[in-house]
């Protein structure tokens, strides 16, 4: 006991700290290399990796044995002597004194992700080991800065998270995609955004935000598409479109350099080309529908569109990446047909089968990340639009009395943050931006 409080714990980042002292470090051994009289095993603890170095000589022969038949992810407290050495990785080595085996994985029932590829499927659905790998750990972490990043934003301009419901009794973003709750005995859904509520806040604090899960049935098998996803939403009271433009390129670029500042070894695990996100600074680029839909037409007479845009439709995929490719940084695209869009955007006076609203496009062919509108500011006019979309006027009655009692103009927006970090950490799939991803057919583990 007494030797073992001479070694303080470490975490593995921090190995550093403590150079030439013996230290304890906890975790999983990651890997082990055996050459002639010495073991190499690799040991990793969550904060990083550190190869260790076992002579014959240096422990007992029983403890070498036990290291030397240690299988893949066994659960170690390990001490040794921090020694700095410049071929090593992180810039250390650990002199290995003591493993104290905390489990074994048995050799006849062996950790079935193997340090070889293993298909996608295979390693969905082991969801919950495949989250150990140093990829994915890598991923795990840029989520989380991603998100403190986007609370941190909003938090310092004056912004008040306000926290909508996830049980809601009217859809907010179309009919088609609502997941259905039995609410004893009445009929709820699960959020689709938390949208409607935090314009309410908004009236009471002026600025607000939303992060939550929302939920979307997508029947539909994309790389972009979850069926339980994370969404940031401001929403400001007095603000107009183009406000929330300004946001919106301020709000991605904030996000994207404090990635650059504090999680770089995380992008570079990744594979990420960082020179690509060093572009991501405003002004960004700004079209409006229409002459999205020229660019799209030129793109199909050039032969690099399969079929033509025509006018009134909604971007597909294959849309949406033609129009990001044109740009070194995201594209917001604004006013759309009013009939491709939500109810309750705000039309433009000037052309009012257009909606004030905005996609953001990521570079690269990642696609809308960013969807807003100004919010209709007519009582008439938005009871008008819940009866056209065929939505239940009683479930919205405390909506159209935002309209009237003190009604002013307001925008806002959402952030997907799967979107965002598969853009971020340029990932194939969504299914990899998220701990457990929920999907058509995925619901396991
Ligand atoms: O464009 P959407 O549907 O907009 C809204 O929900 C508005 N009520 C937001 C607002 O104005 N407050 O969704 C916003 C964003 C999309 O741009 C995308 O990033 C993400 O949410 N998103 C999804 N992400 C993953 N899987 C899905 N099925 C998604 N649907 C939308
Ligand atoms: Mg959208």
């Amino acid at each position: 006991m007494e030797t073992k409080t001479e070694a303080p714990v470490s975490t593995i980042v921090e190995l550093g700290k403590h150079e030439g002292q013996p230290v304890t470090i906890r975790g999983w051994l990651y890997n082990l290399r055996e050459s002639g009289k010495l073991l190499f095993p690799i040991f990793r603890d969550g904060t990083g990796f550190i190869q260790g170095v076992i002579p014959k000589n240096a422990v007992s022969p029983e403890m070498f044995e036990s290291v030397k038949t240690l299988t893949q992810e066994s659960s170690v407290v390990v001490r040794g002597v921090v020694r700095a050495d410049k071929r090593a990785k992180g810039g250390f080595e650990l002199d290995v004194q003591d493993v104290e085996i905390i489990s074994r994985v048995p050799e006849s029932d062996p950790y079935p992700i193997s340090l070889k590829d293993h298909g996608v499927e295979f390693l969905m659905e082991n969801r919950h080991l495949w989250v150990r790998s140093p990829r994915q750990v890598a991923i795990l972490r840029l989520r989380a800065e991603i998100i403190k990043a986007a609370r941190d934003f909003f938090d310092d301009r004056g912004f008040t998270l306000t926290d909508p419901p996830i049980l809601t009794p009217a859809a907010c973003e179309g009919t088609t995609t609502l997941f259905e709750v039995d609410y004893f005995d009445d009929l709820a859904y699960l959020t689709q955004s938390g949208q409607l509520y935090i314009e309410a806040t908004a009236m009471a604090l002026g600025k607000v935000y939303s992060f939550g899960p929302t939920f979307r049935a997508e029947k539909s098998k994309t790389r972009r598409h979850l069926t339980e996803f994370w969404m940031v939403e401001p929403e400001v009271a007095y603000a107009q479109l183009d406000d929330i433009m300004a946001l919106a390129e301020q709000f991605i670029s904030f996000i994207v350099q404090r990635c650059l500042d504090r999680r770089r070894p995380e992008l570079e695990t990744t594979g990420r080309d960082i020179t690509k996100l060093e572009n991501v600074k405003p002004p960004f680029p700004r079209i409006t529908y229409d002459e999205a839909v020229s660019i799209l037409q030129e793109g199909h007479a050039k032969g690099a569109l399969e079929t033509r845009f025509e006018w009134g439709g909604d971007f597909g995929s294959p849309d949406e990446t033609y129009l990001s490719s044109q740009f070194d940084r995201p594209v917001m695209v604004h006013r759309y047909p009013a009939a491709i869009k939500a109810f309750y955007m705000e039309p433009d006076p000037k052309r009012p089968e257009l909606a004030l609203c905005l996609d953001v496009l990521a570079p690269e062919g990642y696609g809308e990340i960013i969807g807003g509108s100004q919010r209709i500011g007519s009582y008439e006019a938005l009871q008008q639009r819940i009866r056209d979309h065929q939505l239940p006027e009683d479930a919205f009655k405390w909506y159209l009395d935002l309209r009237k009692y003190g009604g002013v103009p307001h925008a806002g927006f959402g952030m997907g943050i799967e979107r965002a970090v598969a853009w971020i950490c340029a990932l194939e799939h969504v299914r990899e931006t998220i701990p457990f991803a929920r999907m058509l057919n995925k619901i396991y583990p």
